[in-house]
């Protein structure tokens, strides 16, 4: 390619790169179908050059929110700011939704988010800000930090659709173990006496036996899930798992399941919700939209199947560091070859 021709693509590349289409650039990764743990319906589909999202569905008075454009970012503090692609009528006057996101990267193929906006009753108790439509709205505003602050607690995980083995991070050290369980939906107490629950055979991993059990765990076929993310707050940890079944009916079966989880007295007390961990989620107490509260009692604990130290983080830290360093010296290259360009012309 001739000088003058590369240096021409060299900076339309970058200034596209800069400032996609409506002044976002979404990472780089975030670009087809993922699993969601806040759309309980759906998978969503990012497309990445448009910054356009499908799903996050909302249903807000009469109106229904399907799709979401990015508007506003804040690179250095992982802040992307998204707009209904559709109109919401509160009692005959159009108000647009947003959805500000704090993003995280968990690996390459996860990544988890809060929602910074307040939980709007009006929106099935989601977290989003509804403004007039012409409302001028930018990170500086939408993201403020008054409009409301969600807990680690709530925290979303996203997975990208085809990787989930891949998002498999060690679970937290309450649920390390192999245990017998029962569980108790509110009136009925099942599985107790004859149940596995094993997280001891691999410690990314949570295998329950039907055979001993059928009642269904982490609203999986299979029996098996994924931890992805966790957290601890206080004396409780939270949870998130992926469902490893290959496909979910989002009805019976779901994506995501997410934990509220502690030991006490050498047992352990959990109860489950579809979806992201919920604001006021108890171990001991049935969530609204979970199926009961759990209580596991290890018969063997992990350090007696397991001596060495699994390192399954420190590997996808590393890997990701690699990733960054390369990225940055090519970034670098770049540059001084952009700085090149425009030195002589
Ligand atoms: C969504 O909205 C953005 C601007 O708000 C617009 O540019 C884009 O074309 C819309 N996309 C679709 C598919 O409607
Ligand atoms: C954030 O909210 C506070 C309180 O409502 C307000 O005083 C402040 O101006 C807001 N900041 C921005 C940048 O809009
Ligand atoms: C675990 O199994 C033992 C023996 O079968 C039983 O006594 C105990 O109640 C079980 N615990 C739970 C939580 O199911
Ligand atoms: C499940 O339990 C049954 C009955 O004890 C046993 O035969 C079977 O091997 C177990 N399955 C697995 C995968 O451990
Ligand atoms: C959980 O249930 C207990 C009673 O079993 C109750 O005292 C407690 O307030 C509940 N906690 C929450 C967070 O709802």
């Amino acid at each position: 390619m001739e000088k003058a021709t590369f240096c021409l693509f060299l900076s339309l590349l970058i200034s596209r790169t800069k400032l996609g289409d409506t002044g976002c650039s979404l990472p780089v990764d975030w670009d087809g179908e993922f699993h969601d743990s806040s759309d309980s319906t759906q998978d969503i589909t990012i497309t990445r050059y448009n910054n356009y999202v499908v799903g996050w569905s909302l249903t807000v008075f009469i109106s229904t929110v399907s799709s979401w454009t990015c508007v506003d970012e804040d690179k250095s503090n992982n802040l992307l700011l998204f707009k209904s692609n559709q109109t919401i009528d509160v009692f005959g006057a159009p108000h647009d939704a947003y959805r500000c996101i704090k993003y995280g990267m968990l690996t390459i193929h996860s990544y988890s988010y809060l929602i910074l906006a307040n939980i709007e009753s009006n929106a099935g108790n989601k977290r989003v800000l509804i403004m007039p439509t012409n409302t001028v709205a930018d990170i500086r505003s939408a993201c403020n930090q008054s409009n409301g602050l969600p807990s680690a607690v709530e925290t979303i995980v996203f997975v990208k659709k085809g990787y989930i083995a891949k998002a498999a991070q060690s679970c937290p050290s309450p649920f390390l173990g192999c245990y017998n369980y029962s569980l108790n939906d509110g009136s009925t107490t099942y599985c107790d006496g004859t149940s596995v629950w094993d997280v001891c055979s691999d410690r990314t991993q949570m295998v329950v036996n039907y055979t001993l059990c059928s009642k269904k765990q982490f609203f999986s076929n299979g029996g098996v899930a994924y931890c992805a993310y966790s957290t601890s707050v206080g004396s409780n940890y939270y949870v998130t798992v992926v469902n490893a079944d290959s496909t979910v009916d989002f009805t019976t079966t779901f994506r995501f399941t997410c934990y509220a989880v502690t030991s006490s007295g050498g047992y352990v007390y959990a109860s489950d919700n579809i979806g992201a961990c919920v604001q006021n989620q108890s171990p001991y107490n049935k969530s609204v939209t979970g199926t009961g509260t759990l209580v596991l009692s290890a018969y063997t604990f992990i350090s007696d199947v397991t001596t060495e130290t699994s390192d399954d983080n420190v590997g996808v830290i590393v890997g990701s560091l690699a990733g960054v360093v390369v990225l940055v010296a090519a970034v670098v290259a770049v540059v001084l070859i952009y700085k090149k360009c425009q030195q002589t012309h």
